[in-house]
């Protein structure tokens, strides 16, 4: 199944909630949330006070992208606002098997976040402790970038990994995923998308639209990916 998660940093800022609450209406099946402090990236974005104010207006599950230094510091705060999941970037810590412990031991989903130029093998003691990797296909930090077409190569390498290690772990794409780039993340093995400006975010159509083409167009990528499997 693939899972679609709108990606709140492109939101606009002021009608937060009523976004929120639109996409939960529209099914989407998790919210992405990009933490930024400007010193691991170069921007800012939400911090746990906003998180914790959008908490109250669904269910679906918060997948919290700690884009921050020294992420370990910060775990408590984001759960405390509400996170289901929470990724770490394996660049912005020493201690990456004791952060992604520490969030799992506090009953929350963990994720590694890389960087597009960090090899998965930083992955390979980690595997037994994670439950997604955030493949960032784009330099993170911004809406509206390209996607690097290395990431292609970097998904298919992963879920090769995966599956050789005999490990179930979901890849999660970020960055730029739109009608361009859905058909080569997901036939790679990406199974989690993180959806900005790209795709779900488009000044000509609603929301609730967006999310009905997206999925319609995913249903049918995947038919057509069953289809040439076949032959
Ligand atoms: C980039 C962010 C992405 C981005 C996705 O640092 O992590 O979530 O907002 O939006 P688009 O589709 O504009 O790349
Ligand atoms: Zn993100």
């Amino acid at each position: 199944m693939t899972l679609i998660g709108p990606s709140l940093m492109c939101a606009d800022m002021g009608v937060l909630k009523e976004t929120v609450i639109r996409f939960e209406k529209a099914g989407v099946d998790f919210f992405h949330l990009d933490v930024m402090d400007g010193s691991f990236v170069p921007n800012f974005t939400m911090g746990p006070d906003m998180i914790k104010s959008l908490r109250p207006y669904t269910n679906k599950p918060f997948d919290v992208h700690l884009m921050v230094k020294n992420p370990e510091n910060h775990i408590d705060t984001f759960i405390e606002a509400g996170a289901n999941m929470i990724s770490v970037h394996t660049e912005a810590t020493e201690h990456l098997q004791r952060t992604l412990q520490m969030i799992r031991d506090k009953g929350l989903k963990a994720g590694v976040a890389l960087n597009p130029s960090t090899p998965i093998e930083e992955l390979k003691y980690v595997l037994d402790t994670v439950d997604y990797i955030t493949v960032m296909t784009v330099n993170p930090g911004f809406a509206g970038q390209r996607f690097i077409p290395l990431m292609y190569q970097k998904v298919s390498d992963l879920k090769r990994m995966f599956d050789a290690e005999g490990y179930n772990i979901d890849i999660q794409v970020d960055g730029n995923i739109g009608y361009e780039t859905i058909p080569g993340v997901l036939e790679n093995g990406a199974n989690m998308l993180v959806c900005g400006t790209s795709s779900l975010f488009k000044p000509e159509i609603t929301f609730e639209e967006a999310v009905e083409k997206l999925k319609k167009f995913i249903e049918n990528q995947k038919l057509s990916q069953l289809e040439t499997n076949l032959k």
